[in-house]
């Protein structure tokens, strides 16, 4: 600490000297270095002790060689949270977005800071050579110790994007996989990345491929904004179509903040839109792509006997013999099972399913028969070192088990959350007179939501309207089995002139505790009357027993979403629309209260439904 402090007044000592500022009355701070160290440090003045009251302005200024950026790290941060945009008492204003070193007072800044470091982006990066930090504090007294922090220079090459910008646009690439001057794979980032992109932008990235090729996008790091706030209410957005335009099917919309999604297109195009309207931009995408040839002999279904594993004379560990890859290309549903189904499989046996879907499908695995060996003595929950049947998916850069059976349980149905699902049966007892199992797998568009019309527009959203039906049932994605992960859903409900919706949830079970938001890490169901949020309506989580929701106008959206982590069986509920005036008119006899009245009219009015509908 000692040395720590003794460096800082070296410094300190040589900003004087420097402080014919830019900017009259600041003191200033220049970097330009960090002499042959990968780092450098800078802290507030007489740091860790805390800073005087009443400095007008220090100005830290990083400056970099043409072709670098620089990226400051803050290891510490404390400054006293006045206001809510910080810019009263204390804080620390930033400027990212630099040709040189200068800012005076009209320079435009990009975000200013105050709190605590959870309260801060701990890593920022500039667009260009210079980055400046602007310290300030009030007269306010406080025991603030102020930050700390490293900073970096870096070759702003390492970020460039490939394929051919569209000559005319900020921002609008095209890759081709025929043009020989992009190479079959490469990266696209959002504008300035690493630093954070600017507000009001819309920018495109098309691929094309060649025939009998498609496009592979990796989207290694996503951060906009922070929160779980569903895609249709985020300002800045990232959203993927399966073709050239935004007038192709919608294959995933994403928004927040994730890492690891992989996406493959259809056919050989493949487009791309990053929108940001909001006021305060993150940190950006990284991504990468790649054009693949689409292989067309994969597998071949016949000579697997119906992709059932074949297992050589001698059986062994060495499970290469029994592992099976399908991709949707091939066909789009099929059987799988055990090794010699219906007869008992091998012991010590590890066989793998591999699935590899493209565009918006999902694979889903429903089981038809299943019947494993498990020991009597074994009353576990997990299946560990049984025999079992595993699912595993990619989560964020993870490998995640989302699901296991052992014994004579029978499973529900598994869905995958992106392209690629795994199923592995681990066999350590072999059949024994048991018969394995059986499924039906499919790579599906529909999420297993059999009821409504799915519209394109978007990955998942389902119309509902009362000429079609005046009732009927939806159902969270894969009901009744586990909803799958990084999901989003929509479900629209439009009624006629003077109608309302009701709906009764039968069954709710959506992982997540109370305010089910993302400080509880929760998935949730949100309701609203308008395609904005509603704050008439609470999010609901965790499990509930049945309850009812009316609509206060003829259009209704319910809106599920799933976070990276930890599943539920999600819900099943009932819809129906009222005559709004039908449903004032209700008499209900004996009735004073109205809170009372109330309560009848909802038990009844499943039944008086019904009754109205057939009148139309
Ligand atoms: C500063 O710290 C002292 C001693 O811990 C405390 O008495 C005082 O209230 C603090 N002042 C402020 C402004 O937080
Ligand atoms: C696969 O899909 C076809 C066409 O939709 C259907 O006729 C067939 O029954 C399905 N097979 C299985 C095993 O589900
Ligand atoms: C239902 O049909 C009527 C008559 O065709 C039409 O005017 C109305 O807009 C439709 N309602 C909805 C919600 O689509
Ligand atoms: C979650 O909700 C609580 C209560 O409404 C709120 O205080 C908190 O800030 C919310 N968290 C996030 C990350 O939105
Ligand atoms: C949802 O609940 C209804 C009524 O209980 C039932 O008829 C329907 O089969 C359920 N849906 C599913 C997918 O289980």
């Amino acid at each position: 600490m000692e040395v720590m402090l003794i460096g800082f007044f070296v410094v300190w000592m040589q900003f004087m000297i420097l402080g014919k500022a830019v900017h009259p009355g600041c003191e200033c701070l220049v970097y330009s270095t960090t002499h042959g160290k990968e780092m450098g440090t800078f802290t507030s003045p007489d740091f860790p002790k805390q800073y005087a009251q009443n400095i007008d302005c220090v100005l830290y200024t990083f400056i970099g060689r043409p072709n670098e950026i620089i990226q400051i790290v803050f290891l510490d941060f404390d400054i006293p949270k006045r206001s809510n945009d910080c810019i009263r008492g204390d804080y620390l204003k930033l400027f990212l977005h630099l040709n040189g070193g200068e800012v005076n007072e009209y320079t435009p800044w990009e975000t200013v800071l105050c709190g605590s470091l959870v309260d801060i982006p701990t890593i920022l990066y500039s667009s260009g050579p210079g980055l400046v930090l602007e310290f300030h504090s009030g007269n306010e007294r406080s025991n603030s110790t102020g930050f700390s922090g490293t900073f970096r220079f870096m070759d702003r090459r390492l970020f460039k994007t490939g394929g051919q910008k569209v000559s005319g646009t900020t921002c609008d690439y095209q890759f081709s996989s025929t043009d020989s001057s992009s190479s079959s794979y490469g990266n696209f980032y959002s504008p300035k990345y690493p630093s954070s992109y600017p507000k009001n932008i819309k920018c495109s990235y098309l691929f094309r491929a060649r025939n009998r090729e498609r496009i592979q996008l990796v989207f290694e790091e996503i951060s906009l904004q922070k929160g779980d706030i569903s895609c249709l209410n985020r300002a800045d957005i990232i959203r993927i179509y399966d073709g050239i335009s935004p007038g192709d099917a919608a294959i995933k919309f994403l928004c927040n903040e994730g890492a690891e999604v992989e996406i493959f297109s259809t056919g050989s195009n493949l487009f791309v839109e990053f929108v940001a309207n909001s006021d305060w931009p993150g940190h950006g995408f990284k991504a990468r792509y790649q054009f693949l040839p689409i292989e067309d002999n994969f597998i071949d279904l016949d000579r697997f006997d119906h992709a059932r594993p074949k297992l050589g004379p001698s059986v062994s560990e060495t499970r290469s013999s029994c592992d099976l890859s399908f991709t949707s290309d091939l066909t789009k549903n099929g059987t799988i099972s055990s090794p010699h189904y219906p007869d008992s499989y091998p012991p010590r046996t590890t066989c793998r399913y591999e699935f590899e879907g493209r565009g918006k499908e999902r694979i889903r695995i429903q089981f038809i028969d299943f019947q494993l060996y498990s020991p009597q003595s074994y009353v576990g929950e997990n299946c560990n070192n049984q025999d079992s049947v595993f699912a595993f998916v990619h989560v964020e850069g993870r490998t995640d088990k989302i699901d296991g059976f052992c014994g004579n349980f029978f499973p529900k149905p598994i869905m995958s959350n992106g392209p690629r699902l795994l199923l592995e049966l681990q066999s350590v007892f072999g059949g024994q007179n048991t018969r394995g199992f059986k499924a039906i797998y499919t790579f599906t568009e529909n999420y297993g939501i059999t009821h409504g019309s799915q519209i394109p527009d978007y990955p998942c959203a389902f119309v509902y309207t009362c000429n079609e039906s005046k009732s009927g049932y939806f159902h969270s994605p894969n009901y009744p089995g586990l909803y799958p992960r990084d999901t989003e859903c929509h479900y629209f409900f439009y009624g006629n002139e003077n109608e309302l919706v009701q709906l009764k949830f039968d069954y709710f079970d959506v992982e997540g505790v109370q305010p089910c938001n993302s400080s509880s890490a929760s998935d949730y169901i949100e309701f609203s009357n308008y395609m904005r949020i509603d704050s008439k309506y609470k999010r609901r989580c965790g499990q509930q027993s049945p309850f009812l929701i009316n609509s206060e106008r003829k259009f209704f959206r319910v809106t599920f979403r799933s976070n990276d982590r930890l599943d539920g069986h999600g819900f099943n509920a009932s819809y129906v629309f009222l005559d709004k005036s039908e449903v004032n008119t209700i008499i209900v006899p004996n009735h004073t209260s109205s809170a009372e009245i109330k309560h009848v009219y909802y038990i009844s009015n499943i039944i008086l439904i019904i009754f109205f509908c057939k009148f139309k």
